[in-house]
């Protein structure tokens, strides 16, 4: 202990274990902008990676002494971590970021909830102590996300020698819905925050939402400093795997599904309300109503991988998700089109398939920090992909000029655009999806990792 210089701690690590039938472990590695990010700074660095046991496998990992160099799992009690994971940050605090909560679905702040808070104290301070054991002296501590917004508070306590980063891959909350949180947890929330050196944004606009917040409950940023770092799509990463043999596969079976001489809007995410699949489907359901010359030209590939289904709002999410896409090809369907091609099984290779073959991607969230979709769509398309963009998502910032874009909530205003997208004339459609891809390769996540650390060590000068 106490040798790393560059640690980086998050809720999701880069690897999960998996217990087979004869009993063995075998591992996953994962992939995201933090892995190729942690990865550019090469092995001198000493870094190591804090992270949750999330699976059955990671907990008999740890239990056995299995593990990778660079990485360390913290085996948090199931039920510790259930609630401050289910009850706390993927309930309260990312309903809350993503303005989830209207009318009739409230949050409940009772006893409840606030025994899951202590949880999420309990939760976050294991990651403050294992942080504060492994790392050298002055090292660079990069926290992620919503589910460990004590930590840097905690950590500045029991180390005040490091410098301490957080990073927000969510937006944050405006001050009227922010202040729907009890007091004592906004407060709590916010100085757990401000106890690190330099808090990090995907957008401007989420970066003046927080600083709003710490203005108005906790006085102000103090010496904090606040940045924004758009992370980008990884280009060479997709152009080099979207040609794989398993793509190239994929992308003979979906033609098959879709059928020759037919337009696709493909959309891929989490299942997940802040994606606002259900309205997506209802504006395209909308498209084939108003249009009738659309039927039979054009199939909605959409793929929705089921997420936290721990949660019943999730599981009820995921089943409406399903029930309305079959809706859609009872009423429209004829024996040689089905409407929607809905697949919930999440298959990365599949996915890359779908993107070559987009001629619109649909991308209309509710509230999203950034959506790499919007940026990895431009990207990869064959053809060059026209692009439908919910303006409340963080890519808007950067590509909001080429894309088509649409308030989320508006269902006729989307099937507008999505009739618009179908529509470009092919150089204009071209011409933008460079644009698209050329913005949304800005910052690759090597340097959108680098460049925040490089802030942070700047910071000891
Ligand atoms: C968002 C969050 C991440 C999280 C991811 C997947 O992007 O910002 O922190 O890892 O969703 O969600 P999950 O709950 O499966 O980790």
């Amino acid at each position: 202990s106490h040798t790393a210089h560059v640690l980086v701690a998050s809720n999701r690590g880069p690897v999960s274990y998996e217990v087979q039938e004869n009993g063995e472990l075998t591992a996953k590695r994962g992939g995201g902008g933090l892995v190729s990010g942690l990865s550019a700074i090469g092995p001198e660095a000493d870094a190591l990676w804090v992270c949750s046991a999330l699976s059955d496998g990671d907990r008999e990992a740890v239990a056995q002494g299995v593990g990778e160099d660079g990485v360390r799992m913290l085996a948090i009690p199931a039920d510790v971590h259930a609630d401050a994971y289910n009850g706390v940050a993927n309930s309260v605090l990312w309903f809350v970021h993503h303005l989830l909560y209207q009318t009739p679905l409230e949050p409940v702040f009772d006893a409840e909830f606030r025994r899951q808070w202590a949880s999420y104290e309990t939760y976050n301070r294991a990651f403050a102590e294992a942080l504060a054991e492994e790392a050298a002296e002055g090292a660079a501590v990069l926290v992620q996300d919503y589910h460990l917004c004590l930590v840097p508070g905690m950590l500045r306590e029991l180390r005040p020698d490091l410098r301490i980063s957080h990073f927000s891959h969510t937006p944050w909350a405006p001050v009227d819905y922010f202040r729907m949180l009890p007091d004592d947890i906004a407060a709590q929330l916010l100085r757990g925050m401000l106890g690190a050196d330099r808090l990090g944004f995907l957008t401007r606009r989420w970066a003046d939402a927080f600083t709003a917040c710490a203005t108005a409950f906790a006085g102000g940023l103090g010496d904090t400093q606040v940045g924004v770092h758009g992370l980008g799509a990884d280009a060479d990463f997709l152009r080099e795997r979207s040609h794989a043999a398993d793509v190239e596969e994929r992308i003979v079976g979906l033609r098959e599904e879709i059928g020759a001489g037919r337009k696709t809007v493909v959309r891929v995410d989490r299942t997940e309300l802040s994606k606002n699949i259900v309205r997506g489907l209802l504006a395209y359901r909308r498209l084939l109503e108003s249009r009738p010359e659309w039927r039979e030209r054009v199939v909605h590939v959409a793929f929705a991988y089921p997420s936290r289904q721990d949660l019943a709002v999730y599981r009820d999410y995921t089943a409406e998700v399903q029930r309305v896409a079959d809706e859609i090809n009872e009423a429209f369907g004829t024996p040689g089109w089905t409407p929607v091609v809905l697949h919930v099984k999440d298959d990365f290779a599949r996915s890359l398939a779908a993107y070559r073959l987009a001629d619109v991607a649909l991308v209309n969230p509710i509230r999203d920090g950034m959506n790499l979709v919007a940026k990895e769509v431009p990207v990869v398309s064959d053809e060059g992909c026209a692009l439908v963009l919910s303006r409340e998502a963080g890519a808007y910032e950067e590509l909001g000029e080429d894309a088509i874009t649409v308030n989320p909530y508006d269902v006729e205003q989307t099937a507008a655009a999505l009739h618009e997208a179908l529509t470009l004339p092919p150089h204009d459609r071209a011409e933008r999806a460079k644009r698209l891809a050329a913005a949304a390769t800005a910052l690759p996540p090597a340097q959108w990792f680098l460049d925040q650390l490089n802030a942070l060590k700047a910071l000891d000068a």
